[in-house]
């Protein structure tokens, strides 16, 4: 019986393309996934720090593992990624049957790890630099980039994948606590992201998403900017099954021409940004250090619009941040309203222990009013999806099929459709998830499809044969 493993996941898709990295280096080694989590022989979480919400959970279920620790010992329990980094050492004090604790600059080493914890060395901890009282380009090398070769894939869809072009992050919003837990920005070479590329291009993958907590910054080592390095992708879309690139979080202060240009001229590149507004109050957004007005977002969301005409945007907000006002609050629905988001994440703000905001102003908002808030910003976010979606009732869209949706059921025989079809789903190049009738063999790919009906969430489509 090979050993088995089972990684847990949550946070956002740098946690998720750190666990598909972590995965393949357990495969390399021999170790099989487990289906079970309770019968893996290696657990590990991997972790998140954003909200206290997020550790609340993780802290919960390492509580409920300390009797499966007790009658079975030999089970490898790890904490790795961003809580890992930030709360260290307390963490075994909080669950002493924890065997390892690696954050998210340290991932690389966790095979050997594992190897050593089998050998009886255990507990055993591996954390990068504190920003605060090291000097950067020390706290910088602590953080190792490790983005190896995908010669074993461990991802979840063969037709899509993750890049990372960017480590860390220095914009420093008083809320967060990103730029503490994943360290100093960093851009990798654009030969390394290009090589890549080339090699999911080469297994078959038809969608790349570039992730990072700031995109639109990329500027690696030789100068290279985000519309050079989506040109460049350009000739491998051209020859090989590569068809759509994403790029995710872009800021608002780097949203430059040449981006959008570059978005606008490639076809490969899909009109679609994740360009989080966090509120629409100026006073708040000066709190926040955000480092734009709400006026000068409005001018990039005009100029995306003007540039791109039918781009699809979306957004995070914090609502309840300290100090916002109603009239506040009045504002960051304005802008919701203007700025017709394909949608928007809405989230009640969380003091982060270490950061900005947590040292210098109160979190006084009741959270009776926070909650008050979120229910009304996504009240008005949900109805703009409807609107939006409806108005795309009647036209043909291109889907990149994923696979069965969640509802697929039974196969079923459509028509004339000689193989057997079920509800297939996928996107449009706006991102817009849409459902239709299929058979499974065109997962992974492009097919025409024309919208018969819509809800908020989901468009309802059927193919057309062409
Ligand atoms: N780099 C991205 C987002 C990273 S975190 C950006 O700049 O937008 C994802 C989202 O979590 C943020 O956009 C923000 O809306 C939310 N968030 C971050 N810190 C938070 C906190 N302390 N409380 C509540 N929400 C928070
Ligand atoms: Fe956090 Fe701001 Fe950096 Fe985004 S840009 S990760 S919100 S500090
Ligand atoms: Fe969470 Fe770390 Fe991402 S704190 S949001 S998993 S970078």
């Amino acid at each position: 019986m090979p050993i088995t493993f089972f990684i847990e996941t949550v946070g956002c898709q740098m946690n998720v393309l750190d666990s598909e990295l972590v995965a393949a280096g357990l495969l390399r080694k021999g170790f099989a996934p487990a289906a079970d989590p309770k019968l893996a022989d290696i657990l590990l979480f991997n972790t998140c720090s954003v909200r206290q919400h997020a550790e609340d959970k993780i802290y919960s279920a390492l509580g409920r593992l300390k009797h499966v620790k007790k009658y079975f010992p030999q089970k490898i329990i790890g904490v790795i990624g961003c809580m890992a980094q930030k709360d260290g050492e307390t963490i075994f004090a909080r669950a002493p049957h924890v065997d390892l604790v690696v954050g998210p600059g340290q991932i690389a080493q966790i095979p050997n790890f594992i190897d050593r914890i089998r050998a009886g060395e255990t507990p055993l901890m591996e954390l990068s630099l504190d920003r605060r009282g090291n000097h950067r380009h020390e706290v910088e090398s602590s953080f190792d980039a490790y983005d190896p070769m995908r010669d074993l894939p461990a991802r979840e869809s063969p037709h899509q994948a993750m890049v990372r072009i960017m480590f860390g992050c220095d914009q420093f919003c008083t809320y967060c606590v990103v730029p503490h837990v994943r360290g100093p920005e960093q851009s990798r070479p654009m030969g390394e992201i290009l090589a890549e590329v080339r090699q999911l291009a080469e297994q078959g993958c038809r969608e790349v998403t570039f992730i990072g907590q700031t995109v639109s910054k990329y500027s690696d080592e030789e100068g290279n900017r985000l519309s050079t390095l989506l040109e460049c992708t350009e000739e491998i879309a051209e020859r090989s099954p590569l068809a759509r690139i994403r790029f995710v979080t872009s800021h608002p202060n780097s949203m430059t021409r040449d981006l959008l240009e570059a978005v606008r001229d490639l076809p490969h590149v899909m009109p679609y940004f994740h360009l989080p507004a966090q509120s629409g109050s100026d006073a708040v957004l000066k709190r926040m250090h955000r480092g734009y007005t709400s006026g000068e977002y409005r001018e990039k969301i005009h100029k995306i619009r003007e540039t791109i005409p039918g781009a699809a945007v979306t957004s995070d907000f914090i609502v309840g941040f300290c100090g916002e006002t109603e009239e506040d609050f009045q504002q960051t629905l304005r802008l919701a309203e203007e700025s017709r988001f394909k949608n928007s994440f809405i989230f009640k703000y969380s003091p982060r222990e270490g950061t900005k905001a947590c040292e210098l102003f109160a979190d006084d908002v009741p959270e009776e009013t926070k909650k008050r808030r979120n229910q009304e910003l996504l009240e008005l976010q949900n109805r703009i999806c409807a609107e939006d979606n409806r108005a795309i009732v009647g036209a043909e869209v291109e889907i990149l099929v994923e696979g069965p949706s969640k509802n697929a059921g039974k196969l079923k025989v459509l028509g004339e459709e000689t193989s057997e079809v079920l509800q297939m789903t996928g996107r449009t190049p706006c991102d817009r998830i849409t459902v239709f009738d299929a058979p499974e063999s065109l997962a992974g790919t492009i097919q025409k499809v024309k919208i018969v009906r819509a809800s908020a969430f989901t468009l309802f489509g059927e193919r057309v044969k062409e």
